[in-house]
């Protein structure tokens, strides 16, 4: 008896800690004149428990403090450093030599990311060739493990219901060339998604449980149930990928999240942490309803409130305020 018990709470706590040891990535967006240094920034990742880390350019003060971390991290190029890297073999070996070479033995790259909402736009047709160009480039040098791809909005002409989910016209011929790419590596593509801005922008017919992942009623869209706001947007990206072919290619959801201000009452510390943390439960559980086995890799949104973005909600996105306290309780650590 007292050794069974023993046992089951064994069990127990490593099921715990199972639960615990969650997917978990976090944006480190750095766009404050007020944030703490970058080593400091990995050990609270680190502390957190928090287990990816997504840059926006390959800064070599955040590569140099990521040395010997553990983290999984996603590598953004800048945006303006597409088309030299899409037209030239050379630009991109430059790239990999600077950015990923010196860093290979201690630091877990696990995706590149070519550009980061391009599409569309004047960058957008540069997007295929420099991944190839970068995947060659590493592959030169012996490295194959990293997912090579690039990170888009819901650049969808439809989205409700899911099944109607369709890629923009001047967006559609880029994704066919994009997910070509993406099917022979395996890479996911990756996909900025966010509920609240859905939903602040159609209150009147979109429920606030619905985007807090808690809708007691699904919306019905043929033999699938949607309980969540996420789900369906993300399911409407996937049958876009489906009309062009690219079904196969997996999602990663590069970002989102829930602003705590600047567009009340859609925008509190409540539905922020209400979102974020049901996010999490859900995410690191379960797929969509169109893929329920598949676990997406999901970054929130960010790490930081960031001074320096536009006034109003964009400066409130944070889990942490730049003096390190959390806005709210959510990651413990
Ligand atoms: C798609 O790729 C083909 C073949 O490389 C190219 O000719 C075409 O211009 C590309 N289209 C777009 C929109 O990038």
């Amino acid at each position: 008896m007292e050794h069974s018990f023993i046992f089951v709470s064994i069990i127990t706590a490593q099921l715990l800690l199972f639960a615990d040891a969650v997917h978990i990535g976090v944006d480190y967006g750095r766009l404050g004149n007020n944030l703490p240094a970058p080593r400091d920034v990995i050990n609270l990742y680190k502390r957190c428990g928090i287990e990816s880390l997504r840059i926006y350019d390959p800064s070599p003060q955040v590569l140099d403090a990521l040395r010997g971390s553990n983290l999984r991290v996603s590598v953004g190029t800048r945006n303006e450093d597409l088309p030299s890297l899409a037209s030239s073999q050379a630009a991109a070996n430059s790239w990999v030599n600077t950015n990923v070479a010196p860093y290979r033995n201690n630091i877990n790259i696990n995706w590149i990311t070519l550009g980061n909402e391009v599409i569309p736009g004047p960058y957008a047709t540069h997007v295929a060739p420099a991944i190839i160009n970068i995947q060659n480039a590493l592959r030169s040098i012996g490295l194959t493990g990293i997912k090579v791809t690039t990170v888009t909005s819901m650049i969808l002409a439809s989205s409700y219901p899911p099944s109607a989910g369709a890629f923009t016209s001047e967006t559609t011929a880029v994704m066919r060339n994009v997910t070509f790419v993406l099917k022979q590596t395996g890479a996911p593509i990756m996909l900025n998604v966010y509920p609240y801005f859905a939903y602040a922008s159609d209150p009147a017919h979109i429920s606030l449980d619905y985007a807090m992942f808690r809708a007691r009623t699904p919306i019905v869209d043929g033999q699938f149930q949607y309980f969540s706001l996420f789900d369906a947007m993300v399911d409407a990206y996937y049958v876009a990928l489906k009309r062009i072919g690219a079904g196969s290619v997996p999602i990663a959801v590069s970002e989102t999240g829930w602003p705590t201000a600047g567009n009340s009452p859609y925008t509190s510390i409540a539905n922020a942490q209400t979102y974020n943390r049901n996010l999490l439960n859900h995410v690191t559980r379960q797929g969509t309803p169109r893929k329920p086995g598949g676990i997406m890799d999901t970054f929130i949104f960010a790490m930081f409130n960031e001074n320096k973005k536009p006034n109003g909600i964009e400066q409130n996105w944070g889990l942490f305020y730049p003096n390190i306290s959390p806005v709210y309780p959510f990651i413990h650590c």
